[in-house]
């Protein structure tokens, strides 16, 4: 037996925003990141959409990219003190995310961070408040799951928090919102959203449910995210469209362990500058990590389904999974996102040596893989890495070799 779950209402299409002024309740308090949304007038907008709904509303701004342990709990304190009915959270998956735990904290103030990163351990919501999540990027689809990424910087990772009880009540993916979004951002999301369904279609919680959202992202990613990387409008709105199907899929079918290397690299190497992007890192991770689960046959079977899918031709399945990978990493060339971490740079571009020293790298190898197979992705990836092949498999991802093994 298996639950699907997804938000009740999920607007779409231009002008979805506007469906803010149905939401009906007292006081709503809305959390935004670090000022897109006020930039282009979208912050705006949703304050007076809530005030017309008749509601009192509040802000949190400010939520910084891959939010903190502390952001949340300053969030969920300001919560205490307003007391919403309903949670507004608009922009990326960051301040969406942070929001989906300030909730959690609101909603149980004796709640600590340990135990919110109890796998599908959350006590029911929704004593006190409502949760509507806007996107404003087209890549995490937080705004339909059941996931929210934190970051403890003490420790250099990033926590998954999961369960169908965070799963937004109302999502609204309102292209307008999308458009904004400069290349880079374009490109990293897109290739988040792309990772998110093909892990989804290959997980071993794969159903007819998540299959059928799985695929048809694929095809729109694959004939959109170029097109709107390089400023077609309306590609960019299907993008939008394209990456929450995505989202459906993952949120029900989980995820893999590009997922878990992305988590648990992402934040590790901060102290030299900068972080590796979700996004890029899944990108950079995704052909890699096929060709490891590619051993296993169900998995080999389902690559190559997806290759069919995408025309990309291949007598056999072997071959399909090669032109699968080469497929991908022609995406990555295209969106200026490098093949490594040896050749990420601090700005994310493609370089001779990137920002992460080798044997800064190699002397945190042991650890990052321990942690990455204890991520909560792993337990649905096809094929279950043992702490040798995690190194192995990180070095190919550091170094851009062949995955042999
Ligand atoms: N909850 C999930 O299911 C899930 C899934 C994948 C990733 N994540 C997490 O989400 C975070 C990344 O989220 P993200 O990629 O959406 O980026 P983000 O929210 O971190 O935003 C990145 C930057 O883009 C800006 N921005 C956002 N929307 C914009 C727009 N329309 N126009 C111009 N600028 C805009 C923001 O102000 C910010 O500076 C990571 O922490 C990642 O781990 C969560
Ligand atoms: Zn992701």
């Amino acid at each position: 037996m298996a639950r699907f779950c997804l938000p009740r209402d999920v607007y779409h299409g231009k002008g979805a925003l506007e469906n803010l002024k149905n939401l009906k309740g007292k006081k709503a308090v809305i959390v935004v990141g670090g000022g897109s949304m006020k930039k282009f007038g979208f912050l705006q907008k949703a304050e007076e959409y809530l005030k017309a709904a008749g509601m009192e509303v509040s802000l949190i701004e400010g939520v910084e990219p891959d939010p903190s342990v502390t952001t949340v709990m300053n969030g969920a304190q300001k919560m205490l003190e307003f007391q919403p009915d309903w949670i507004v959270a608009m922009g990326g998956g960051s301040p969406i995310d942070a929001a989906k735990a300030m909730w959690i904290k609101y909603e149980y103030p004796d709640c600590t961070f340990e135990d919110m990163c109890k796998v599908f351990g959350i006590p029911e919501l929704r004593k006190k408040a409502q949760f509507c999540a806007i996107s404003s990027t087209s890549g995490t689809a937080t705004e339909v799951t059941a996931f929210s990424i934190i970051t403890d910087y003490d420790k250099g990772i990033k926590y998954p928090i999961a369960d169908f009880e965070i799963t937004p009540d109302v999502a609204i993916v309102d292209p307008d919102l999308a458009q904004t979004m400069p290349q880079k951002l374009c490109a990293h999301t897109g290739m988040d959203a792309m990772t998110h369904a093909i892990e989804a279609y290959v997980s071993t919680a794969n159903c007819d449910y998540t299959d059928a959202l799985a695929i048809h992202a694929i095809e729109m990613i694959q004939a959109d995210l170029i097109k709107s990387y390089n400023g077609d409008t309306e590609s960019r709105s299907k993008m939008h469209n394209a990456q929450c199907l995505a989202g459906m899929a993952f949120s029900n079918a989980l995820l893999g362990i590009v997922h878990s290397m992305a988590h648990k690299t992402g934040a590790a190497f901060a102290d030299y500058g900068a972080h590796i992007i979700h996004g890029a890192a899944n990108a950079m991770y995704l052909p890699k990590v096929i060709a490891f689960n590619a051993k296993d046959p169900t998995a080999k079977k389902r690559y190559g389904i997806i290759a069919d899918y995408m025309h990309l031709g291949g007598n056999n399945d072997d071959e399909k999974v090669d032109l699968l990978i080469k497929y991908l990493r022609g995406m990555n060339d295209s969106l200026k996102i490098p093949h490594s971490i040896k050749n990420y740079g601090a700005d994310s571009y493609p370089c001779d040596q990137g920002f992460v020293p080798e044997n800064i790298f190699l002397e945190r190898l042991p650890a990052i893989a321990k942690n990455a197979i204890g991520d909560a992705c792993t337990g649905s990836n096809p094929r279950q890495p043992s702490q040798e092949e995690m190194e192995k498999l990180l070095k190919c991802c550091y170094y851009d070799t062949d995955v042999d093994f």
